[in-house]
């Protein structure tokens, strides 16, 4: 029989809201719908920044001046290829595999060629910052390519980062709307104060292992559906519905299962997620550019029957419910969705990494043991 030595500690199930750390980079004020990066409303990064520039802000605290910006974003488009042999291994890796397992592993190996990868000064942690931010893209359009049985295309210096992400991943070159689009889709991704993948990073890099190790951890908390694998789900669960009038029912049918609806509720958000709002805009400019509305009208219509069910219980769309459709009007599939939110977010896991590491300490929370009281073991013989 179980005995509890600690029956009067409160147990924080999934760490709701326990504060591990001191953050300028991002607030979210949750029962509002607002976010913010350094301060800045993620509306007007969306809207006039890029991609680039908020990564500078996130890494530096600060927005660049303009030669900074340029100076930055060149050592960006620096960085951008990856090593031949590191190309070599991936391309040996197994096609079926996840892809989020795959971009995982070839982080793995790419740190393996970083010569900067084990130095523990600030210098080499902005060396290899860089390398990450511009590198995972890379890794990302080749890992999707090869799945498809395709062959990776090299980045385009000409191009924006995330231009050239879509470049590379698609094998064409992207309309003025399509880079703007996938520069929103990069800036909304970049950074989002303590989920698990950011948690994850931070418990890696709290034992002062690498930036490559707390990353690759980041990347595999990503993986799991109730985070950055719901986006792909969501894409599935329009898809399966298929038509705007087919939306209540599946609401009904879902939650008399008592099942989930991808793409809604959030831990943090009580009401509508910012970035839904913002990618539900980009949503329309890109139906009406490509005249397909097919998702735009679907993903309308369950808006309106999951808020309408359970607007009562804060349940609104969050971003992965407009950013699948996005991303499948840019021509992606469901499958780079999850590595390529990983790509966008490398920056946030990085500044939360460097940011913690301005004052350090191992994060080792404490389990309440509920097992049996001591008791003396019984050798195998004795045992019935
Ligand atoms: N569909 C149906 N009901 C929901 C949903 C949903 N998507 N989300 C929450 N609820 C219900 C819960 O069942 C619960 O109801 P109850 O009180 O009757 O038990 C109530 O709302 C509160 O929800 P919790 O599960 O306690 O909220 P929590 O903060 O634990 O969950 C989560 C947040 C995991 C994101 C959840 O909303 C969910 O599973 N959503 C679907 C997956 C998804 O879209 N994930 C993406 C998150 S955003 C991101 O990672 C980028």
């Amino acid at each position: 029989m179980s005995q509890g030595f600690m029956t009067n500690v409160a147990v924080h199930k999934g760490l709701d809201n326990i504060f591990i750390k001191h953050t300028a980079l991002s607030n979210i004020e949750g029962d509002k719908g607002r976010l913010y990066y350094l301060g800045y409303p993620i509306e007007e990064l969306a809207e006039y920044s890029t991609y680039e520039e908020v990564c500078f802000l996130l890494l530096n605290r600060r927005l660049p001046t303009k030669s900074e910006l340029q100076d930055f974003a060149r050592k960006l488009r620096k960085e951008r290829n990856v090593p031949e042999n590191v190309l070599k291994i991936i391309k040996e890796l197994p096609r079926d595999a996840p892809m989020v397992s795959v971009l995982r592993a070839s982080l793995d190996i790419l740190s393996l060629y970083d010569g900067d990868a084990e130095r523990n000064d600030v210098q080499a942690w902005m060396n290899v910052a860089v390398r990450i931010i511009s590198k995972i893209a890379t890794l990302v359009a080749a890992v999707y390519r090869l799945k498809k049985g395709l062959e990776p295309v090299d980045p385009n210096p000409s191009l924006s980062h995330s231009a050239n992400f879509l470049y590379m991943s698609t094998g064409r070159l992207p309309t003025p709307l399509e880079s703007k689009v996938m520069d929103v889709g990069f800036i909304l991704h970049a950074e989002h104060e303590l989920p698990a993948s950011s948690t994850a990073a931070l418990v890696v890099a709290s034992t002062l292992s690498d930036l490559y190790s707390a990353i690759s951890a980041g990347v595999s908390a990503l993986k799991g559906p109730l985070h950055g694998g719901a986006n792909e789900r969501a894409l599935e669960m329009l898809l399966e519905i298929g038509s705007p009038e087919k939306a209540e029912d599946y609401v009904d049918q879902q939650l008399s299962a008592g099942k989930k609806i991808m793409g809604f509720g959030h831990r943090v958000y009580k009401t509508f997620d910012p970035r839904a709002v913002i990618f539900k805009r980009y949503l329309e400019l890109l139906s009406d550019a490509k005249k397909d509305y097919r998702f735009l009208h679907l993903a309308n219509k369950l808006e309106e029957a999951v808020v309408r069910a359970l607007g009562s219980k804060s349940v609104f769309p969050n971003i992965d419910l407009y950013s699948g459709p996005v991303f499948h009007l840019l021509g992606l599939e469901k499958e780079i969705f999850t590595p390529m939110f990983a790509a966008a977010r490398s920056v946030g896991w990085i500044a939360h990494v460097l940011e913690y590491w301005e004052d350090n300490r191992l994060i080792r929370p404490r389990a309440v043991y509920v097992g049996p009281a001591p008791r003396r073991y019984v050798s195998l013989n004795e045992r019935l």
